[in-house]
This record gives C-alpha cells, structure tokens and sequence, in this order.
C-alpha cells in the first residue's frame, strides 16, 4: 500500500514508519516538526537503508495538504499529528482545537478530494477520564476531562460522521493506553522538548543525571502500592497494530475502534523497579502531592483488538524499560545529542 503519514517524524509516527516499512509498504512521511526533529528522518534513513519521502506539510494549511495529495495516490493515511500536552492544553485550549481539530478537518477535505477512503487515527484512552470500570472496554463510557482529551474524542466523532455520510470511507481508531519504549536500535526514541510530562520519559532523564529525582505524583492511591497505576506498553507493539489496522481496513468491509493496551496494570513504584534492573542506575524519588485531574487506574481491556486484529503485545515492563534505556543511554539529551552519519551507521550496525 501507498501510506501517507501524517505527524510521522514524531515518537510513534517514526516506529509506525519503521514497521510499515519493513512490511514493504511504500510510505510517506508528512510532519511541521513542532513537535520533532528533522534528524528523525537521518536516522529513519540509516535504519531502512533508503531515502525517506517527506513533505514539510502543516496540516493547518488547506492548500499545502492539497498539494502534498496530488504528488501521489495515497491507499491509507495515518493520522498521528497532533499537539498531545494535557497541562499546555489547559493553558491554551484553542491552539489545541485549532491544530488538532482544525487539522484534522482540513486532512478529511483532501483525502476526500483526493478520493482516499482508509484512515487510522492515533486515538488516546484520555476519551475514557475517570473510569468507572477495570479494565477499560471500548463500549465504556466517553468522557472529557481537559481540552486536550476534548479534541480526540471530537475527531473520533468527526471521522464517525464522515463514515457514516460515505459508506466507503473506513477508518480505524487506535485508543492507545500508556506508550513508552523506544526501537531496539536505540536510534529513535521518545524525545519530549524541555521538563517531561510524563513519567517514563522523566525516569529516563533522572537515569542520565539531567533531572535530580523523580517527584512520585501521591503515595495514597487505592492501588496496589498506593502510586497510581497505568497500562504501559511497548511502542513497537503499538506501531505493529497501525499495520495490521490497515490490513484489516483493506481486509473488511468496516469500521474498527479498538483499545491498544497490555491490559496489564504497572504502579509508578514498579515501573521504577523495572527501570532500575534494566538501566543499572538508582532512580532517586519523593512522594510529593497527587498530581491534578490524575486518576488511580488505568488500564485496557486489550480482547478486542486480538479478536478483530489478530494483535496483542508481546513485549513486557522489562523489554519497555530495556529499550527506553538505550534510546536514553545512547541519546542523552534526545535528538539534539548529534551523532555524525559515521556514528549512526555504527549504532545502527552495532
Ligand atoms: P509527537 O508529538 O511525538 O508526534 C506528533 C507529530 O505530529 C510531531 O512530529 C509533530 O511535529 C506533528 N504535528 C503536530 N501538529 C502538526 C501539524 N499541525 N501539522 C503537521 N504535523 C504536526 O506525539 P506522539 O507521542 O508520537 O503521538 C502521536 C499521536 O498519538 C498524537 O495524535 C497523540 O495525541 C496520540 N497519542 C499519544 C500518546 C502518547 O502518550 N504518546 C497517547 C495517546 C495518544
Ligand atoms: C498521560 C496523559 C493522558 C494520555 C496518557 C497516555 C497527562 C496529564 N495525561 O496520562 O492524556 O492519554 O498519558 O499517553 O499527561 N507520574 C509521576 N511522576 C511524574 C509523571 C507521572 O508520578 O513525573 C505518575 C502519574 O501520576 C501517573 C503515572 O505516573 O500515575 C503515569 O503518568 P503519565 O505518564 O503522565 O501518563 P497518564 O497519567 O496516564
């Protein structure tokens, strides 16, 4: 298939890639890099040993995604751009509607100009808020908590209505639960700009002595260890479902919303454990003040994607941790730790 993707220079657009690609699907990255770095596609290319197809595409911009249709007859697209920062959000709700609503209103105009009628949308277990049962199934009931979890379940409900006017368009939303790892080269990983909202991202960052200690965000959850619990998993695995959600768009004759999950719950406390048997390192913490708007559990009900998919993750807390701590070890200060061409050839070799 000819797969368009769309925020593809970001954490899991660039392991999407990766997979896709070894599947031998012909892809093509659109991203405006504000959330990533253009040495992604340097190290996209090292990977895969061939030049990456990219447009500087800012899916705002009508007449560019226009454009960048017309270049090519897309099958699919993969719609990973978006802004993604739940506290940021809260401070600035309409960038937020304006780039991931707006965004992906201008995307479903040109992918029906340009008559392409398969999308996978990027999803987030965020439309579920507090949930009123464990685990989570996709019949649970949706629920906004902040601006950000507002614009995932608008564009869920967007693309519901645009399946609904053409019976030929298909798409498949991927509520992803808790993505964290990086690929086992280490040469991508997850990157975020400036202090780390989220948790493994900061334990990695406490690991390379960029941060001093982790703040443990309550220590009086009903949980297992009293610190909240989460469903992590591998960001291989999730980038595996995107592939086999586009097999099972071209397979059948409809629409797929399905959690992505372990269906495993992870404390804060564990995930450290985990961490600090697969890095070597002491992860220094404080129990601080609950964090707000957090929850105590989280986690998926992970059975329907196995039944429609044939998916479900194989890589544990041990492998997550593992691979988020070479991506960390060998990148400490992210993409901005510039390696030469020479020397992501030889990591790619190593
Ligand atoms: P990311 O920020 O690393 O990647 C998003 C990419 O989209 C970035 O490369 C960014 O530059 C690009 N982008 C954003 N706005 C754009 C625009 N207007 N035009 C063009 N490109 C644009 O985030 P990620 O972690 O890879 O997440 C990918 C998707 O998955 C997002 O939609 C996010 O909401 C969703 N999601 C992420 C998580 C998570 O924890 N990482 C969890 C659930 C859902
Ligand atoms: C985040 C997003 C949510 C998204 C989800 C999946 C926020 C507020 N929410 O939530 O929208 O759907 O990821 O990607 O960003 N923790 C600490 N210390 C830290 C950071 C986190 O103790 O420095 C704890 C949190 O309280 C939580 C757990 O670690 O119990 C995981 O936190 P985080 O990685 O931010 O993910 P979510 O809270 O699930």
């Amino acid at each position: 298939m000819r797969i368009l993707l769309c925020g593809g220079t970001g954490y899991i657009g660039c392991h999407a890639y990766l997979v896709l690609a070894a599947r031998g699907h012909e892809v093509t990255i659109a991203d405006n890099f504000s959330n990533s770095s253009p040495q992604v596609l340097h190290r996209l290319e090292t990977l895969t040993e061939s030049s990456v197809n990219f447009h500087r595409v800012d899916m705002r911009d009508r007449l560019a995604l226009a454009k960048l249709f017309s270049t090519r007859r897309f099958d699919a697209v993969v719609h990973f751009a978006a802004l993604k920062a739940v506290g940021e959000s809260c401070e600035r709700p309409l960038d937020y509607f304006d780039n991931n609503i707006s965004g992906t209103i201008n995307l479903l105009q040109a992918m029906r100009e340009a008559e392409v009628r398969n999308l996978v949308f990027s999803s987030s277990a965020t439309v579920y808020g507090d949930p009123e049962r464990l685990p989570i199934r996709e019949d649970a009931r949706l629920q906004v908590t902040n601006p950000y979890g507002r614009t995932k379940l608008v564009m869920e409900e967007l693309i519901g209505d645009v399946c609904r006017a053409d019976p030929a368009f298909r798409s498949a939303n991927l509520r992803y639960f808790n993505p964290v790892g990086a690929h086992e080269s280490g040469m991508v990983g997850e990157d975020p700009g400036g202090i780390p909202n989220n948790l493994m991202p900061y334990i990695c960052q406490v690991a390379v002595g960029l941060r001093d200690k982790l703040s443990v965000f309550g220590g009086d959850w009903p949980t297992v260890d009293g610190t909240g619990v989460r469903d992590y998993i591998h960001v291989m695995d999730l980038a595996r479902a995107h592939a086999d959600a586009l097999d099972y768009l071209a397979r059948e004759d409809r629409n797929l919303t399905v959690n992505l999950g372990t269906g495993k719950g992870v404390s804060v406390l564990e995930l450290v454990r985990g961490f600090e048997k697969a890095s070597g390192r002491n992860i220094p913490y404080e129990i601080v003040d609950r964090r707000n708007g957090d929850v105590a559990e989280v986690y998926a009900d992970p059975s329907l994607a196995q039944r429609l998919l044939g998916w479900r993750a194989e890589f544990d807390v041990d492998a997550m941790c593992r691979d988020a701590w070479r991506w960390q070890s060998l990148n400490p200060q992210g993409y901005a730790s510039l390696f030469s061409t020479e020397s992501d050839r030889a990591l790619a070799t190593a």
